[in-house]
């Protein structure tokens, strides 16, 4: 059966006893585990042994926000994939619009970085996503595809994901129409499999920009939408379960 993803993105939040109450609440709703939903965290680095220590076993699994395309040297600050890998992260995003805007990241780059994970057996979520700017000149499809073709390296069979985020939507409450979320998302995959021969099944694509337990369902019963990415709504337990529940396809 073809599963949903709910990927919840810390972003620079939480902390230990953030993270120790989140998993345990989690752990205990209802909401997990479920054989159509696939559940995973990425907190910030230093949350990640931690956490996985406490996950052992569990139905929710974790991820990373970024990591460096080289396996290892003289980086300083910086973390490679295999580093990620070891500490027990199974998905790595990558290519989000905040680093593409404050840390300038090109897409070029983020191929290399998607490489990398590949290469290290963690799943990337690469993102893509046009400004209001780019959607108001009528580029939106275009800048998304851009975005994609050129973040994206040779996969071969690997799964990938691919999350599409309209920057406008991040954290501002605003979310494009059912409609433009659902010509996006067909956009996309059309390419991935016309350009890449990557079908939906090996990559799914996340809508996220937004997302809340008030709206999770509506988006997530959207054609070709395989999943959710969310920010702010994601650091709360009850609503982070909220959103897994939403994910679930009746029984
Ligand atoms: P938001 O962030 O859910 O807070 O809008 C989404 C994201 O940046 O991934």
């Amino acid at each position: 059966m073809k599963q949903r993803f709910v990927v919840g993105n810390w972003k620079m939040n939480g902390s230990r006893a953030m993270a120790a109450s989140f998993v345990a609440e989690t752990l205990k709703s209802h909401a997990l585990p479920h054989r159509s939903v696939v559940a995973v965290i990425c907190p910030p680095f230093p949350l990640l042994y931690e956490m996985a220590a406490m996950l052992r076993d569990a139905p929710l699994a974790l991820g990373a926000q970024n990591c460096h395309a080289e396996r290892e040297g003289a980086y300083t600050g910086e973390i490679s994939a295999p580093m990620l890998q070891e500490a027990g992260c199974q998905y790595v995003i990558l290519g989000h619009s905040e680093r593409r805007a404050h840390g300038h990241e090109t897409d070029a780059e983020i191929a290399r970085k998607v490489a990398s994970a590949l290469a290290a057996e963690l799943t990337p979520i690469i993102c893509v996503g046009e400004s209001l700017a780019e959607r108001e000149a009528g580029r939106a499809e275009e800048v998304a595809v851009r975005q994609l073709l050129h973040s994206l390296p040779e996969v071969g069979q690997q799964s990938i994901i691919v999350a599409y985020e309209p920057v406008w939507a991040i954290g501002t409450g605003l979310t494009p129409t059912a409609d433009d979320i659902i010509a996006m998302h067909a956009v996309l995959a059309n390419t991935l499999e016309r350009e890449r021969g990557i079908t939906a099944a090996q990559c799914p694509i996340l809508y996220g920009g937004s997302v809340k337990p008030a709206n999770a369902g509506e988006i997530l019963d959207l054609p070709h939408v395989g999943g959710v990415l969310v920010g702010g709504a994601s650091l709360n337990a009850e609503s982070f379960c909220a959103m897994v529940l939403a994910a679930h396809a009746p029984m």
